[in-house]
């Protein structure tokens, strides 16, 4: 799907030997850097992000950001810079120089989240004439991109943009294409001219810049890198797509990110590295990880229960991740995500499609009048019953 006739030698090796020399010879020597946004202020996962990154939230135990750095790792990727905002620490924290994920990580800050093309211009020194993944830090993708960045290896073009299908393509930027053509790109249009999302990993050579410093802020007040993808395709750049098949998420809202968490614990493999007692009943893909312990309770998977959670006279239902020392007494709990530190205890009835943050204490109040005691965050979401 190039936009270009220039690039027909390039797409088609076997026309001429000369061809194919050229490619195998670029193919190898290519280098490519990763970047990683993980600014932003993630609005739609407020409280939580009112504290800490929506880009750490655990998927499956594991925060989101690091299925994108694997995914980098896996196409061959290990120099990788990560956009951070008003969470660096935190960020910095979680991810270090990135060897224990086998790769170096190199941070740059951006001072306000004024978006992913202004994202892009604050990262142009560490970038320099490579060309580069840009992988949105709340994205995950099923099949990786391994072959993708070898297509873009081989293609080299000069962007190559992924989209999938989607049901409510207002939500996200849009592609129009004519033929196999993208032809116009849309961000978040009233109107979507088509059902064919962008999906947040794209790829680039350094001509985004200049797209990046020729585009204008949009209605949002954000250098869009949807307008600097349209500034290349009506500038002549070849600006190659790929649609993608399997899943993919972007993690911005709660309902994706619970489903995010369904997929990826569907692959998990079943292992018990901590303590089952004699009275709990284990089923299906379940996760049960070091020092866990499980007491007179029932888990029916997919599930994973994280490092020193102890789960005590509960259900925990299919598609839940308990993070690590967690504490699940008297209590029954299923399709959610459970984050660090937190105990649910004597609750009545089941808690389903939550998101529970770190350090939460949920309890029955033992005190009389009976009455609901709460302390809430701003922006806190409970539906009771
Ligand atoms: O998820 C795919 C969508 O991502 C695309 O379809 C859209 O075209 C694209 O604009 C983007 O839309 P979002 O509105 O979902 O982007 P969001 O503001 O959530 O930012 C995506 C990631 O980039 C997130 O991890 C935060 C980070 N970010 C965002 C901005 C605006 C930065 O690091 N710096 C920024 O300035």
């Amino acid at each position: 799907m190039l936009c270009s006739k220039r690039s027909r030698a390039r797409r088609y090796p076997n026309e001429g030997f000369r061809h194919s020399a050229h490619l195998c010879y670029n193919h190898f020597i290519m280098e490519i850097k990763g970047l990683i946004l993980s600014g932003g202020e993630g609005t739609r996962l407020r409280p939580i992000t009112h504290t800490s990154a929506k880009q750490l939230v655990p998927v499956a135990n594991r925060p989101i950001l690091f299925y994108g750095i694997d995914a980098l790792k896996e196409a061959g990727i290990e120099d990788i810079g990560i956009i951070v905002g008003s969470t660096e620490e935190e960020i910095r924290q979680a991810v270090g120089d990135g060897s224990s994920l086998g790769v170096r990580v190199t941070y740059i800050r951006q001072e306000a989240p004024l978006g992913l093309a202004h994202a892009v211009l604050t990262a142009e020194e560490y970038l320099g004439e490579t060309p580069f993944v840009m992988y949105l830090g709340d994205n995950l993708i099923k099949e990786g991109i391994a072959e993708l960045v070898k297509r873009f290896k081989e293609a080299q073009p000069d962007a190559l943009i992924l989209l999938a299908h989607v049901l409510e393509p207002q939500r996200f930027g849009v592609a129009r294409l004519e033929g196999d053509r993208v032809v116009e790109l849309i961000e978040k249009p009233k109107i979507p001219p088509s059902d064919l999302a962008l999906v947040g990993v794209y790829m680039f050579k350094n001509v985004i810049f200049q797209a990046a410093k020729s585009i204008k802020p949009s209605w949002r007040n954000e250098l869009e890198i949807t307008d600097a993808i349209q500034y290349l395709i009506e500038n002549g750049y070849q600006v190659e797509s790929h649609i993608i098949n399997g899943w993919w998420k972007d993690t911005g809202r709660l309902e994706d990110l619970l489903e995010a968490n369904r997929m990826v614990l569907e692959g998990i493999e079943p292992r018990c590295s901590g303590h089952v007692d004699g009275e709990s009943q284990v089923f299906g893909r379940v996760v049960i990880e070091e020092g866990a312990e499980v007491i007179n309770s029932v888990i029916r998977g997919p599930a994973i229960i994280g490092k020193q959670a102890r789960i005590v006279n509960s259900f925990i239902g299919p598609f839940t991740s308990i993070y690590y020392e967690v504490l699940v007494e008297n209590s029954e709990i299923e399709h959610s995500i459970v984050m660090e530190k937190s105990r649910i205890s004597h609750i009545r009835g089941r808690i389903e499609d939550s998101l529970i943050g770190k350090n939460v204490e949920i309890d029955r109040s033992p005190m009389r009048p009976k009455a609901l005691r709460l302390m809430l965050g701003d922006n806190s979401k409970i539906g009771l019953i």
